[in-house]
């Protein structure tokens, strides 16, 4: 049969896929039914014989924002979608389309290579292409949405492949349309608008002290620089489980920001673009004595209090459980509700 002209081949189907190594928390689980995604075409399909089969679903990516608890009932589709190709180039841009399978951190070095800079900024970000808009990643001053040009998606609901511009995303801070509907898109690719004129963004207090005042670093050396800071900051995934930073840093009211500034001096915050405060929600947690506690196998990392960790053994109700006596003492002390940044599946 020639596959050029039928299309090609339907998602793979793997029953009982173990999980471990597909989350970045290391936490043991197992999928029901698992449909290896390589091809955007194989998704209406996927789609039709879930809805036939009255089967709940949802996408994993990398697995890197996300708890999963021991077993996923119903369907798991792997998104490994990869391939990226310089598709449009014009006077102010260079475009590139790439899959939502690809690695974010490959994507970024890619690019470097590639001579294409503007995503140094978000080097070492674990996780995946597709996934990098639902949350809109943003790390040293730098979002992933300032470089999105529009994303193609199934559309679940509407039953067909849609192609949303990035104002039809309604991107904010860890926030995007996808995020606020849930269970409807399946980003199949991204396309990447890299302005040609590049300037350095340093400006954010930790990769500002990478650099002596007043000088030039090239992509490649804000690249390292990035690199650096995660390296010393955060647990490599690979060694020590943890999906990142737990928590989203609050935003407050300035009235409530002014209150809280007059018990607790030395507060950490940064202004809003809406006019509002953003408290550092590491700050809160490492003022509530809870960097470096352990609580069974779980755990908040030594070096960030943002950042939960599974010593190994560890389990969704575990990490929720230390969560939940973190938010419970952080709501005493400071009378602020922190919300959760991973997906819980
Ligand atoms: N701080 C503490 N104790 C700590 C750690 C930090 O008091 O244990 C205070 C420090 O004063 C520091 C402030 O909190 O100045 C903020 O910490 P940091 O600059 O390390 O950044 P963050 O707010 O904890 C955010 C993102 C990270 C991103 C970094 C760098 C969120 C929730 N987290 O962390 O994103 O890499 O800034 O831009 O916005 C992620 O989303 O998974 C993630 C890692």
């Amino acid at each position: 049969m020639n596959r050029a002209q039928n299309g090609p081949l339907p998602a793979k189907l793997i029953p009982n896929l173990g999980l471990k190594h597909r989350n970045t928390f290391g936490f043991d689980a197992s999928a029901e039914l698992a449909y290896e995604i390589t091809s955007p075409e194989q998704i209406p399909a996927v789609i039709s014989d879930i809805a036939k089969q009255k089967l709940t679903w949802r996408v994993l990516g990398g697995g890197s924002n996300v708890i999963l608890p021991e077993s996923l009932s119903g369907a798991t589709l792997l998104m490994n979608i990869t391939g990226q190709e310089m598709i449009a180039s014009d006077e102010v841009a260079t475009y590139l389309a790439v899959g939502g399978g690809v690695n974010w951190h490959e994507l970024v070095i890619w690019t470097l290579e590639n001579d294409l800079p503007g995503l140094e900024n978000l080097a070492l970000i674990p996780g995946t292409v597709g996934a990098a808009p639902i949350q809109n990643i943003g790390a040293y001053g730098v979002e992933v949405a300032d470089y999105i040009d529009s994303i193609e998606a199934f559309d679940a609901k509407e039953q067909a492949f849609v192609t949303l511009r990035k104002e039809a995303c309604h991107f904010a801070y860890r926030d995007s349309y996808f995020k606020q509907n849930p269970h409807r898109f399946i980003v199949t690719q991204v396309v990447f608008k890299l302005p040609k004129i590049w300037q350095a963004r340093i400006h954010y207090a930790d990769l500002a002290t990478q650099f002596f005042e007043g000088s030039n670093p090239s992509p490649e050396e804000i690249f390292l620089a990035a690199c650096k800071i995660r390296t010393r900051k955060l647990p490599d995934p690979t060694v020590i489980g943890n999906a990142g930073s737990f928590f989203q840093n609050p935003i407050v009211p300035q009235e409530q920001f002014e209150t809280l500034l007059k018990t607790h001096t030395d507060l950490v915050s940064y202004p809003d673009a809406t006019g509002k405060r953003k408290l550092a929600a590491a700050w809160l947690v490492d003022q509530c004595g809870f960097k470096g506690q352990r609580m069974g196998d779980v755990g908040v990392y030594q070096n960030q209090a943002l950042v939960l960790v599974n010593h190994g053994g560890g389990t969704a109700q575990d990490v929720l459980g230390l969560a939940k006596c973190i938010q419970d003492k952080v709501r005493a002390e400071f009378g602020v509700s922190l919300q959760i940044e991973p997906n819980i599946f």
